[in-house]
């Protein structure tokens, strides 16, 4: 017995919405996995205590380990300027003063939401190679001057200390 027609025409779309789903798949798993790039960032609820210890500033805890708190506000990053020498690993802490921010650095895989009541708390190691002003932008539009709030991280490479 072979299908009635209006049956095979039901199965062709099942099998394309089939194709169309693992196509999606595919392309997350990729951005995911093989390009290291995550929707939202790891997120550590802003308690009092938390925020009482918070202090907007790059600190080298030991030679090429930066701990780099920033805090988002319409419609700046404090601070908004970033300079580091040689970084190994940075450890940010991005929270928001207000509203939902984003911090991504354009051209690395750096892309975090920050919400408010939570601070954004994700390790990056920046390759090698990298050096340079990169730019950092708010990618969640938080009102009026959206595109207005940007920063810059300037990374130095074996240039001498001062
Ligand atoms: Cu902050 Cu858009």
């Amino acid at each position: 017995m072979g299908l009635r027609g209006e049956a095979v025409y039901e199965y062709t779309w099942l099998g394309l919405m089939a194709i169309v789903l693992l196509a999606f798949f595919a392309a997350l798993s990729y951005y995911s996995f093989l390009r290291g790039i995550d929707p939202v960032s790891h997120a550590e609820p802003l308690v009092e205590a938390v925020a009482e210890e918070l202090r907007p500033g790059v600190v080298e805890v030991e030679p090429g380990v930066y701990e780099v708190t920033i805090e988002a506000r319409q419609f700046a990053f404090i601070p908004s300027r970033i300079e580091l020498r040689d970084p190994e690993v940075v450890r940010f802490k991005v929270y928001s003063a207000d509203v939902i921010h984003g911090f991504q650095i354009v051209g690395t895989n750096v892309n975090a939401m920050v919400m408010p009541g939570y601070v954004a708390s994700f390790t990056w190691e920046p390759p090698e190679e990298l050096e340079g002003r990169l730019l950092i932008i708010c990618n969640e539009y938080c009102g009026v001057g959206h595109h207005l709030m940007m920063g810059e991280l300037v990374i130095v490479r074996g240039g001498e200390s001062g």
